[in-house]
């Protein structure tokens, strides 16, 4: 247990397009100081130098690793290279919170929960979205029964660009959409997995997937990511039987609830119910449409400050192994859409 008064000394891997989103919360943390930022270009240590003067810029992994100062290590690098340098964080004695996802293969992850199991570190993983009060919001109403037995859910995240070339687009957006669908209907085991994809702009690189994942329980979830369409699209529908949520994450109103449905109506002088009716009838419920107020706060800020209580406390993020893993197998039973060489530019 690290008291809340003793600073905690971190360090971060990887400074591209995410980690100074990273870099900048965490240095912004009490009495926590990112000591070094590791960053294997030299534009990228200039621009931490630049902006982080506390944080010192450095090209080796070495320097970090063999740093007893240093408690942690934030790790915000491309995804082919996650496995090995948190493997390497863990047998140096750190604690490691990992962008998404935590590693390319389950075998992986499952030697990482080893690793940290032994030596009794925290490993979280970047799973943003756990930490955005929006879809909290939508776990409560799940949990509390508000919109009675989940249906399906669907997803859209959708963007013109940022391509990239070592990952395809399912690897880089779905960890997203599947992290979230899994902690609203608690993290069940799909019965099956299939994908869809296509690569239009560089070969063997998929620019748009559509993922379907079947439940138990009849409940589907179709996941639809592209970095090659018209819109910034990020939404996600969950129809159940009693209500609806649409849950946008780029609109002022983040969720509305719709009082819709339909149900099938009983039939009278029978059996009140429905065995059998010569022809079935239904009732179309169409009634409010609820705009709760959802109180933001930054989620990058809420999962910082999640890693840093729970190495202070000895504490199993919500984020952790077990949670990383279902996202992590549902990816690799869809299909390995990472590359362990990127194409050359
Ligand atoms: N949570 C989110 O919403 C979110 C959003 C975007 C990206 N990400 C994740 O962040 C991670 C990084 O993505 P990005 O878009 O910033 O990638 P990027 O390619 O822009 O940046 C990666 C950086 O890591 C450096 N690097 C690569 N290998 C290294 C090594 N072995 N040692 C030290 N430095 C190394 C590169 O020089 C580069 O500066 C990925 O895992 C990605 O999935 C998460």
């Amino acid at each position: 247990m690290i008291m809340n008064t003793e600073k905690l000394v971190l360090a971060q891997f990887g400074c591209g397009y995410w980690g100074p989103n990273l870099l900048r919360n965490f240095s912004a943390l009490p009495n926590c100081w990112v000591k070094y930022v590791v960053d294997a270009s030299a534009d990228r240590r200039a621009f931490v130098q630049a902006n982080f003067p506390r944080t010192s810029a450095v090209e080796s992994v070495g320097t970090v690793l063999n740093d007893p100062e240093v408690q942690g290590i934030v790790i915000a690098t491309p995804a082919a290279s996650h496995f090995e340098l948190a493997l390497a964080a863990l047998r140096a004695g750190k604690h490691i919170f990992v962008e998404k996802p935590l590693a390319t293969r389950v075998a992986e992850v499952d030697e990482l929960g080893r690793c940290a199991a032994q030596h009794k570190l925290v490993v979280m993983t970047g799973h943003t979205f756990l930490y955005n009060a929006a879809v909290r919001y939508v776990k409560k109403l799940i949990d509390a029964g508000d919109l009675g037995e989940i249906r399906y859910i669907y997803s859209q995240r959708l963007n013109l660009g940022r391509i990239r070339s070592d990952i395809d687009a399912l690897w880089n957006f779905a960890p997203h959409d599947i992290s979230i669908i899994q902690y609203w209907l608690g993290d069940p085991e799909p019965l099956t997995v299939s994908r869809q994809g296509m690569a239009y702009i560089q070969d063997s690189v998929e620019d748009v997937v559509f993922l379907s994942v079947v439940y138990p329980g009849k409940i589907m979830a179709n996941i639809h990511v592209s970095w090659l369409d018209p819109q910034k699209v990020r939404k996600m529908i969950v129809v159940g039987s009693r209500k609806m949520v649409v849950y946008d994450d780029v609109a002022d109103d983040k969720i509305a609830i719709y009082d819709k449905g339909i149900d099938r109506k009983a039939i009278l002088g029978q059996h009140m119910d429905f065995d059998a009716p010569p022809r079935p009838e239904f009732n179309y419920r169409s009634g409010d449409i609820l705009l709760p107020q959802v109180k933001f706060t930054e989620p990058l800020r809420a999962e910082a400050e999640h890693f840093v209580e729970c190495i202070r406390q000895g504490r199993a993020p919500l984020t952790g192994v077990d949670h990383a893993r279902t996202v992590v197998s549902i990816l690799e039973r869809a299909g390995n859409g990472v590359l362990a060489q990127p194409l050359a530019a």
